[in-house]
């Protein structure tokens, strides 16, 4: 090798590092290993991770950009625990209770509420009602950045909401620095993004809508509403994978992450937050659509117990606790002779899993076998539960809807059940049972562990601590 051109293109190299950094070079960046390259591939070179290569901005950050370097760079310091000054950080409601709620108490200056949903679900109907009911109480200016509508629809749906619109400030923009650059005029005390996936930056070749677009015109965003103190909405799409380019990317950017569960054909939209720095996750909100928008539910348990008062086998009542409340949910499960030889599982607000595992409990120690049989599990009202507790009612449902024999609407059921057939004690079990007295149940079969020391009034507790004895109870 020739070792005085070595030494050269070294040099050139190094010089060039410390000149200008060229747009083009090392504009891939492997999520995997790390690794930089300059073209895109499908494996990364490096490491050999496939499809692993994201478009990067070129390193380093140019020093001129105003939201590109990092905030507070300049006068960061290293304290001391006792030097630290805490404050509380004050909600400021918006007057939308289940909102306030899932926000833990309300808006927070600063933060950033990533709102996560479906198309058609009612992000854009949610965030403009916040605008707007916002405007009632304060003076101050809100903005509405649209990015997938036009002016003329977002007004036009404001109207056929019945929401003042006269002090909505709108801007139909998807360039990121555009956007900045007029929000820092305006200074508005609360900034709704709709939706992110539209917006990008110019430093970007890609299109918008991509990961790396994404991404890095969300930390532009965020950037902003941490120096300004502006309280930034974004709506996100999900899409059915959740994963590309969807609002998952961002989920650790934000403060607050919001997703709206339910269908786009129930009746109510559950809001739960995912993330909250600001509040207690798994917290729900739960609303019910209107022509005037989405409407707070006053009584979720209440709600999602309507029926037509006719006992139908197959369907078990619990009580579940989502976030820091109670929540009484119906579980419905339909067991028929299935004409395929694998069986059906199918679960609609559960994992699909551990209904799996349940049927496998139940057959072994509860005697109960459903190897023919397909099993439908359907949480009514469009809620997830996430949590053990549903392990007993699904049980009990499955069992009901088998022996065709309908199990009391006046019963309530919670509780684990673990592969040996026993039933495990849940968190907060008086306060599970105190809602379904409130709501006038009398019998309770629940985990042995989860009996209150003090009687109820009104509500006979059936503790058990196997899964036959459960199966007897009822
Ligand atoms: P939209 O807010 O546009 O959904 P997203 O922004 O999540 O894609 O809502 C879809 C449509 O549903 C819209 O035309 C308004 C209507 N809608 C109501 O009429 N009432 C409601 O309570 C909600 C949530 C939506
Ligand atoms: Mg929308």
């Amino acid at each position: 090798m020739n070792g005085g051109r070595l030494k050269a293109t070294i040099k050139r190299q190094s010089n060039r590092q410390f000149l200008t950094m060229p747009k083009e070079k090392h504009a891939y960046q492997c999520q995997s290993c790390g690794a930089r390259h300059s073209k895109w591939a499908g494996q990364c070179g490096a490491c050999g991770e496939w499809n692993s290569l994201l478009e990067a901005l070129p390193v380093p950050v140019a020093k001129d950009d105003r939201y590109g370097g990092y905030a507070g760079n300049e006068d960061s310091a290293i304290l001391s625990a006792a030097e630290v000054t805490v404050q509380e950080t004050s909600h400021e409601a918006t007057g939308i209770r289940e909102l306030d709620r899932v926000l833990g108490g309300g808006l927070v200056a600063g933060s950033v509420v990533l709102l996560g949903g479906d198309p058609g679900i009612g992000k854009s109907t949610l965030l403009l009602q916040v605008l707007t009911r916002l405007h009632d109480s304060a003076g101050a200016a809100f903005l509405y950045v649209t990015g997938e509508e036009s002016l003329e629809q977002v007004i036009l749906r404001a109207q056929r909401l019945g929401l003042a619109t006269d002090e909505l400030r709108l801007l139909a923009e998807t360039r990121v620095e555009q956007i900045l650059a007029l929000a820092q005029r305006e200074k508005p005390r609360v900034m709704v993004i709709d939706s992110i996936q539209t917006i990008y930056t110019e430093a970007l070749g890609s299109a918008p809508g991509g990961v790396a677009q994404v991404r890095e015109s969300t930390a532009r965003l965020v950037r902003f509403a941490k120096q300004t103190g502006t309280v930034l909405f974004l709506a996100g799409h999900v899409t059915k994978e959740g994963a590309l380019a969807g609002p998952r990317v961002l989920e650790h950017m934000v403060d607050t992450v919001l997703y709206f569960e339910s269908e786009a054909s129930s009746r109510f939209r559950v809001i739960r937050a995912v993330k909250n720095r600001f509040g207690a996750v798994n917290e729900l909100g739960i609303f019910a659509m209107t022509e005037k928008g989405l409407r707070e539910v006053e009584n979720p348990s209440e709600i999602m117990l309507v029926s037509d008062g006719v006992e139908t086998a197959g369907s078990v009542i619990m009580a579940t606790r989502q976030g820091t409340r109670p929540l009484l949910v119906e579980v419905q499960a339909l067991v028929d002779d299935s004409a395929l030889g694998n069986p059906r599982r199918v679960t609609v607000g559960l994992e699909q899993k551990r209904l799996a595992m349940l049927l496998a409990v139940l057959s072994r120690h509860g005697g109960v076998a459903s190897l023919h049989q397909d099993v439908f599990v359907n949480v009514v009202g469009g809620v997830r539960i996430g949590e053990t507790a549903a392990d007993l009612p699904v049980v009990l449902a499955v069992l009901s809807s088998l022996r065709d024999r309908p199990v009391s609407r006046k019963l309530l059921s919670f509780g684990e059940v673990g592969l040996a057939g026993e039933i495990r004690p849940v968190p907060y079990g008086e306060e599970r049972l105190r809602e379904a007295a409130k709501h006038g149940f009398q019998r309770a079969v629940i985990p042995r562990g989860n009996a209150p020391r003090r009687a109820i009034k009104g509500l006979e507790i059936i503790p058990v601590t196997r899964l036959h004895e459960a199966v007897a109870a009822i």
